[in-house]
């Protein structure tokens, strides 16, 4: 992607607001030679790997891998996009970011939709409340759904005409190119350039994100004559994947335990009981970025969804991603009901309060839904279960947890604690043993590279050429000189890992260009994945002392590398596929 902010608006940011001083408010920072570190915001550690180097302005994450420019922490910290981090920055520096023409259209237009859906949820909302509302209006009631809470939520009714919506749109002045854009109609296929309403004949629930903006719509459908929900598709306003139903209520609520509910009735009843601080994700399983986003303003999440296995399966997805950012989880186990408004229902809000209250941890949860699999009255059966139960106990961390559980256990089961306790640290020593000798091996093939995180590496790694790929990297971020050597040898598209590739991209283009090479001027055109890459090539580089030639020699594993991989595919390819391959390097020749 283009953006329009310019190279020396990036200049001014990075010498009016420097790396330490935007990280410090995140991360306690402790003065190490030139660097400094810190506990890792971005996953748990109880001792720093956070480094931040205040020479280049970059940061590296030794434990997770997560590394970049001031404007990639702000982007993962904030949940922010480029120009966002941008503006959040400039504002911290007292800076104004010039508007260059696209910009000022992109924020106009971005602002226009935001009119357009605030203006619609007007209008849906007004319908409910008119004489063409009344069937939506009794629906809400036989949900049990007060003025109250239908007001709170904005929400509305669609009507069943295909262009209600779209004529008090134009009326307000609107164009349909507009309204399209934010999802509000959609184009006919029938006919050119016309549109019609997207939502109709639906009960409206209105998406507001953290700045209180009207970002997109669910719209219900009263019976049961197509898919129950429409949702608006993402649009330059709405990303699915980013944004929580209902968490701009949450949020202002002075609480740190979310409620997190399967989606927009559950919440609402939620609410309507008094849970004020309960959210949803918008019809979709759980994001890693909806996961940051909860850990950002609560520290325990207690998951609420359907008690149908679809639901238990999402939930114990989510309960992974959500244990990777530091919050603690825990479920919430519904007997006799199938969803939270359901519960709410049957049994009221205080009972549901008590439930919220004295939800399971995840591991009892895990427990007991292993326990559901066997009869454990039948001797053998228990055998199986106790196994089963020592393989999970080995994979967790805590030692005191595990002695929690297994004298919860062996009591429940009247068998000897000791026995099971040396069956689970045997098994631990295994997976030590296992990992250990993963290790080692890595170590030795990755001798000098003692940086590289295991995790993070290729799943067939092509070793020689992946490290001179890297190297090469790093050798020309603090040689750019040496780039004359190869400029001609070396094209992005030979490289093997498509990261570098598009490092190579940036760094070439820059440096061809006797542009600055400060990773900052770098996070325009990679992604924060991709920062996270460079940042581990720098952090990795600094312990390198490079030579004059050294990049000819990267240049030529590289190529040798491609070479290889070329003819071992072409080897492997039957006649007819491999004449379609010949042809296909003709045409790319022109
Ligand atoms: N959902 C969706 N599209 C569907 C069904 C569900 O997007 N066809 C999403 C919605 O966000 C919905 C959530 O999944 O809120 C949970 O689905 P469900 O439990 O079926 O709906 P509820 O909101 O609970 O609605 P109701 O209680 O009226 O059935
Ligand atoms: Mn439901």
């Amino acid at each position: 992607m283009i953006h329009l902010i310019p190279e020396s608006f990036i200049e001014d940011l990075k010498s009016a607001i420097p790396i330490d001083s935007v990280i410090a408010p995140y991360v306690a920072l402790k003065r190490a030679g030139r660097n400094s570190k810190g506990l890792c915001p971005f996953h748990s550690e109880k001792t720093p790997s956070f480094t931040v180097y205040s020479d280049n302005g970059s940061y590296y994450c030794f434990g997770c891998g997560k590394g970049g420019d001031a404007i990639t922490f702000i982007r993962e910290v904030e949940n922010l996009d480029y120009v966002g981090a941008i503006r959040f920055l400039a504002g911290k520096a007292g800076l104004t970011v010039p508007e260059t023409p696209g910009e000022e259209n992109a924020s106009r237009k971005r602002a226009r939709i935001l009119e357009i859906n605030r203006e619609a949820a007007r209008f849906y909302h007004d319908c409910l409340n008119s004489d063409i509302g009344k069937n939506a209006r009794e629906y809400l009631a036989r949900r049990g759904l007060g003025r109250k809470t239908i007001k709170r939520f904005g929400l509305g009714y669609a009507p069943p005409g295909w262009d209600s919506l779209r004529g008090h749109l134009r009326g307000k002045g609107f164009t349909y190119e507009e309204m399209h854009i934010a999802a509000v109609v959609s184009k006919s296929t029938k006919y050119e350039n016309s549109c019609f309403d997207m939502f109709r004949d639906r009960i409206m629930f209105p998406i507001i994100d953290l700045r209180g903006g009207v970002i997109g719509f669910g719209g219900r459908l009263m019976d049961g004559t197509g898919p129950k929900y429409l949702n608006s598709p993402d649009t330059p306003v709405f990303k699915k994947s980013r944004n929580l139903f209902a968490l701009n209520f949450a949020k202002s609520q002075q609480s740190d335990l979310l409620i997190l509910g399967e989606g927009y009735m559950d919440v609402i009843a939620m609410h309507q009981a008094g849970f004020g601080n309960s959210a949803a994700t918008l019809g979709t399983s759980l994001t890693e970025e909806q996961a940051r986003l909860m850990a950002r303003y609560f520290r325990r999440v207690v998951i609420a969804y359907d008690s149908d296995s679809a639901g238990q399966n999402a939930a114990k997805r989510a309960i992974n991603i959500l244990g990777q950012n530091d919050v603690s989880v825990s479920v919430l186990e519904m007997e006799g009901a199938k969803d939270p408004d359901e519960y709410i229902k049957k049994f009221g809000a205080q009972r549901f309060g008590l439930l919220v209250g004295g939800s399971k941890s995840a591991m009892s949860f895990e427990l007991d839904k292993l326990k559901m699999r066997f009869d454990l009255d039948d001797p053998e059966d228990k055998v199986r279960f106790l196994n089963a139960f020592c393989l999970m106990m080995a994979d967790v961390e805590s030692g005191i947890m595990r002695d929690v559980y297994i004298g919860q256990i062996t009591k429940e089961l009247e068998v000897t604690k000791d026995r099971i306790s040396a069956a689970v640290q045997s098994l631990r020593k295994k997976k030590q043993n296992a990992v250990n000798k993963r290790e080692t091996h890595n170590l030795a093939v990755f001798a000098q590279d003692k940086t590289e995180p295991s995790r993070k590496r290729p799943e067939n790694p092509n070793i020689g050429g992946y490290l001179a790929e890297e190297n090469l990297i790093a050798l020309l971020s603090a040689h750019p000189d040496f780039y004359s050597e190869i400029a001609d040898k070396l094209k992005a598209r030979d490289f093997f890992d498509e990261g570098h590739r598009q490092i190579y991209k940036a760094l070439s283009g820059r440096i061809a260009e006797s542009l600055p090479l400060d990773p900052i001027h770098f996070s325009a055109q990679l992604t924060p994945g991709q920062m996270s890459r460079y940042s581990h090539i720098l952090a990795k580089g600094r312990e390198i002392r490079f030579e004059r030639g050294q990049a000819t020699e990267y240049c030529r594993i590289i190529i040798d590398q491609k070479d290889v991989r070329n003819s071992r595919e072409v080897g492997e390819m039957p006649a007819e596929e491999f004449s379609r391959y010949i042809t296909s390097l003709s045409s790319k020749k022109k």
